[in-house]
């Protein structure tokens, strides 16, 4: 039986950096994970830069059934909190735009940082390691494992959501909260692409590889940023933004004149040119290729300008600004960057992360419901989370 003070299971962002936080504290940790190789996802993040933060994070860019929950955690230890250990490794970084912070080189700067700050503490990482079960004893927890039985007095679990499961991610983290009668809300997929019925997808298919500026607008929330067609469907940074307040079945609409005023460009357009065809004055504000393909699609017949009369230029110029579609759905947790629900906020002390009704069980990072915007906010999230369980287990 091997005795440590903390067994973190998962060693991804937030169990890594949480290791390294006891163990500062000189506690004896050791990081199971039942991965081959750790930190995939830090690896792939970012396209292989890492946005390891946002320079702008605030509670404001969590979902959680309690919106508060979060406040706590980030105000005590902020981006700017990590990005000063970013400094300290001589990590060069950038800002790529609003806020989002990316390495300069690779994603491996990251997560060497979080490996060296777990080799600094002698804490432990044990990798290929199942665990098989978890028992409650009076001074703590027995795990029994495919690599032998631990005995801690804190335990932690890390082991995120159920996105990318060919990245090691699995649902055990959920069982553990209900094996110890703590409630799990209801999971789903987010920051994913949406798939398209049968009659978009046909259309729209064709538009694979063209982006557009838009605002995506679901149940009272705004992203405005890129849109991308697809093969599969829609993606792009305001598709994934708003897929995280989508539910199956409603609506998004997409404002694909975000910063302007069509309808009063398409009037001085045939002011100006009155002989010109609709589809060469949106050409001025689309790809070519869009519109060719668009018009047909939005049942917009293209004629010359000076012919649209009384109020078709605006019924057009709408049809832009509000253009209305119902995915068929997600491509589900095989492509999405996280997880929305999760372990119940309410059964955990924002203060410290444990469980209120359970001595020395502590969740951090995606595994509870805390989800962050694209940007950067789900790894500040687990960098708040594991350093404030840190300082407790
Ligand atoms: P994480 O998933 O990182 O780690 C969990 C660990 O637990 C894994 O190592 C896993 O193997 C292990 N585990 C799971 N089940 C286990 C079990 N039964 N036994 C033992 N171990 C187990 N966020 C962001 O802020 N900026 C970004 O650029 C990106 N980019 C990005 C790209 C892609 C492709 C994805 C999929 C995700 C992102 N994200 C992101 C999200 C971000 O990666 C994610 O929110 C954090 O990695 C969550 O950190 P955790 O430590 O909670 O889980």
């Amino acid at each position: 039986m091997i005795k440590q003070d903390v067994i973190v299971i998962g060693a991804g962002a937030a169990g890594l950096f949480c290791a390294a936080q006891a163990g500062q504290r000189g506690r004896s940790v050791t990081v199971l994970d039942h991965a081959k190789r750790i930190g995939g996802k830090i690896l792939m993040s970012g396209g292989g830069r890492c946005n390891f933060t946002n320079m702008y994070a605030s509670h404001e860019n969590f979902l959680s059934d309690n919106p508060h929950f979060c406040k706590s955690a980030l105000s005590r230890y902020t981006q700017w909190d990590f990005i000063g250990l970013v400094a300290e490794y001589g990590i060069a970084y950038h800002e790529k735009t609003l806020g989002q912070l990316f390495c300069d080189d690779s994603a491996k700067d990251i997560l060497n940082m979080l490996l060296k700050e777990c080799e600094k503490v002698n804490a432990k990482i044990t990798t290929q390691c199942e665990i098989l079960s978890i028992d409650k004893t009076s001074e703590g927890f027995i795990l029994t494992t495919s690599k032998g039985q631990y005995q801690c007095e804190s335990l932690v679990v890390a082991s995120g959501g159920l996105s990318m499961p060919k990245l090691g991610a699995s649902p055990y983290g959920y069982k553990i909260a209900e094996q110890f009668g703590l409630k799990v809300k209801p999971t789903r997929a987010g920051l994913v692409p949406f798939t398209l019925h049968e009659q978009d997808k046909n259309v729209l298919a064709e538009l694979s590889g063209i982006s557009l500026d838009a605002r995506a607008s679901c149940n009272n929330t705004s992203f405005n940023e890129n849109i991308l067609f697809t093969h599969r469907g829609l993606s792009g940074p305001a598709v994934l933004q708003i897929s995280s307040f989508w539910h199956p079945g409603q609506a998004v609409e997409f404002d694909l004149y975000p910063n302007g005023d069509l309808h009063r460009e398409l009037l001085a357009a045939q002011q100006s040119s009155p002989d010109s065809q609709l589809a060469t004055a949106l050409a001025k504000f689309y790809p070519k290729r869009y519109v060719q393909m668009v018009l047909p699609y939005l049942h917009i017949d293209n004629k010359p300008l000076k012919q649209y009369q009384g109020k078709q230029l605006e019924k057009i110029a709408e049809a832009f600004h509000q253009w209305q579609l119902k995915p068929n759905g997600t491509e589900g947790y095989r492509t999405a960057e996280v997880t929305l629900g999760g372990v119940d906020t309410d059964e955990l002390s924002s203060k410290t992360m444990m469980a209120k009704n359970v001595e020395g069980l502590f969740f951090i990072g995606e595994v509870m419901d805390v989800t962050g915007w694209l940007g950067g906010y789900n790894f500040q999230w687990a960098w708040s989370s594991a350093w404030v369980a840190g300082q407790y287990v």
